[in-house]
């Protein structure tokens, strides 16, 4: 039985068209999905987006629209850049299925989420008198505030309704008992750290209805209530995956402690981390394997701002520089986890370094070489050289443990660059003016064979040029996985007739940015 993996992005708000933040999240939630599946596991990686709530509820009146003709609308720019129906696609994502939360099937299972935890005894009618910051969704306490606003620096209003509450005080204890049992719940460590001292601190209960509002899912026998946003919005993997049907084929397959990944930003790991896992507790449904919180970028060093007009769009990013550079630079230039900082001049360097002048010349000179030298043709081998892949891949599959895609794609570099390496040293092209022809094939075949080698490993990062590479070493669509890696028997077979190469990795020039497709 294959191992199940489930992977989720968060949904994203539909108050503003995507920037670099979400398509980020995305794309490395693709490359792990990807990468899970060549490793022969059972995937399902859902995105969507988070359609409710106040937020909503007020760019939607900005723009004088109805709420759902205004998610309707906005929503389709998410679905544009992933896989939905038949949309663009823009970033080449590999994703199950795309919810939205406006959904009936999702209205039905917040509905039972909730029943569930009513009937835990965890859900009371009170008063809610505080803060809250419509930009983040959230409820602040007094003594968060810096300055009057929200530690995240929204601005924060007074907020006294009546509210249903959730007993979250009540499961303080239990949290911290399961980050005792379970280290690996939140990576990377300074993250569990900081949500471990959160719970320390004390949780207070939470508020998770609204009434002044309309622009969510009622209440269950109480209309006059709107269920708070998030209760809404974390739903949401339940719901793609089946429930409340617990007994349907996929809820049974996916849902476990073992398979659910979240990946989310650091901003929102406390929703991830500490409510989410007290709803499920009191719920009674399993707790997730793992939330895995990254980083922020900055734009040219400054944060990115709509006031500071230097958001920016994955269309942008996408169409300056072409897309396979794109979802490599994201993941290779910051360590997963840490902040990263989008420089135009980086990418730039970073992908003419590695994809352009590592992969793509190995590649480029290999192919070449066996079209000129060898008619084309696969040579044979009497002496192979391995440039001991094997420990790469084993540490590729430890760093991908950990999401730490930074270090996977560096030990690709390294195969890359003691290839490269090689063919310097062994100069086949001497060997062949030496009439040394069996020495020649040994070491075309060598690199033939590992940089099919790369264009496996690669697949998920750069899923259409490594593609294209294993195409033009004519391997089969069902040869690509990381078993034809690992088992003998499907390596290159000598004879085998290649077609005329082509570059697969062009290098770069710097260019400014097309200020006309900047969000502003
Ligand atoms: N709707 C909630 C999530 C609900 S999940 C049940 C939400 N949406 S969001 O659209 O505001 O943000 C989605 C993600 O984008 C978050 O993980 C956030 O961290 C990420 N990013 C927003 N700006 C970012 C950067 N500048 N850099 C990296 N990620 C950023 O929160």
């Amino acid at each position: 039985m294959p191992n199940k993996f489930y992977i989720t992005t968060p949904i994203y708000y539909v108050n503003d068209s995507p920037h670099l933040g979400h398509a980020y999240t995305t794309i490395a939630a693709d490359v792990m999905a990807r990468f899970r599946r060549l490793a022969g596991d059972d995937v399902f990686f859902l995105t969507g987006t988070d359609e409710h709530g106040q937020k909503i509820d007020k760019a939607a009146k900005a723009a004088g629209v109805e709420p759902q003709k205004f998610t309707d609308l906005v929503s389709q720019r998410f679905q544009a850049l992933v896989n939905f129906k038949d949309s663009e696609n823009l970033l080449n994502i590999s994703n199950n299925d795309f919810i939205r939360t406006t959904e009936e099937r999702h209205k039905a299972a917040c509905k039972v989420l909730w029943q569930k935890m009513l009937d835990s005894g965890d859900i009371y009618l009170d008063k809610y008198a505080g803060w809250y910051a419509v930009r983040d969704e959230a409820y602040y306490q007094e003594g968060e505030l810096i300055g009057g606003k929200a530690p995240t620096g929204a601005d924060v209003e007074w907020v006294e309704e009546e509210s249903y509450f959730f007993k979250l005080s009540k499961y303080g204890d239990k949290l911290l008992q399961f980050y005792k049992d379970n280290p690996e719940f939140i990576i990377p460590k300074s993250r569990y750290n900081e949500v471990v001292s959160f719970v320390k601190k004390g949780l207070k209960d939470l508020s998770i209805s609204r009434t002044t509002f309309n622009w969510g899912i009622p209440v269950p026998d109480n209309n006059k209530h709107v269920m708070y946003v998030w209760v809404d919005a974390l739903t949401n993997y339940l719901t793609a995956v089946g429930y409340p049907n617990e007994g349907s084929e996929s809820f049974k397959k996916y849902w476990h402690e073992n398979t659910v990944h979240h990946l989310v930003g650091k901003d929102i790991l406390r929703f991830h981390a500490v409510y989410w896992p007290a709803f499920l507790l009191s719920a009674n449904l399993p707790l997730p394997a793992q939330i895995v919180a990254h980083g922020w970028w900055t734009v040219e060093g400054e944060k990115m701002s709509k006031s500071l007009g230097n958001v920016v769009s994955p269309r942008e990013l996408v169409e300056n520089y072409g897309l396979e550079q794109v979802r490599y630079f994201l993941l290779k230039a910051m360590p997963f986890g840490n902040d990263g900082d989008l420089s135009r001049d980086k990418l730039v360097e970073t992908v003419n370094a590695d994809l352009a002048n590592n992969f793509g010349n190995l590649a480029q000179r290999t192919l070449s070489m066996i079209a000129k030298n060898n008619e084309g043709r696969i040579p044979k081998c009497t002496d192979y050289v391995d440039f001991g892949w094997e420990e790469h891949f084993a540490n590729i599959q430890n760093e991908m443990k950990n999401f730490q895609f930074q270090n996977a794609l560096n030990e690709i570099v390294l195969l890359g660059n003691k290839a490269n390496e090689y063919v310097d040293k062994q100069a086949p092209w001497a060997l062949k003016k030496e009439g040394k022809l069996e020495e020649m094939g040994n070491v075309l075949y060598n690199l033939a064979e590992v940089v099919r080698k790369i264009a496996i490993l690669l697949q998920p990062f750069c899923p259409v040029a490594a593609n294209k590479l294993l195409d033009q070493l004519v391997i089969p669509q069902n040869e690509r996985s990381f078993y034809h890696l690992q088992t003998t028997g499907y390596q290159l077979k000598a004879d085998t007739g290649l077609p005329a190469p082509s570059g697969i990795f062009p290098r770069i020039e710097i260019k400014p940015m097309n200020e006309d497709l900047k969000v502003v």
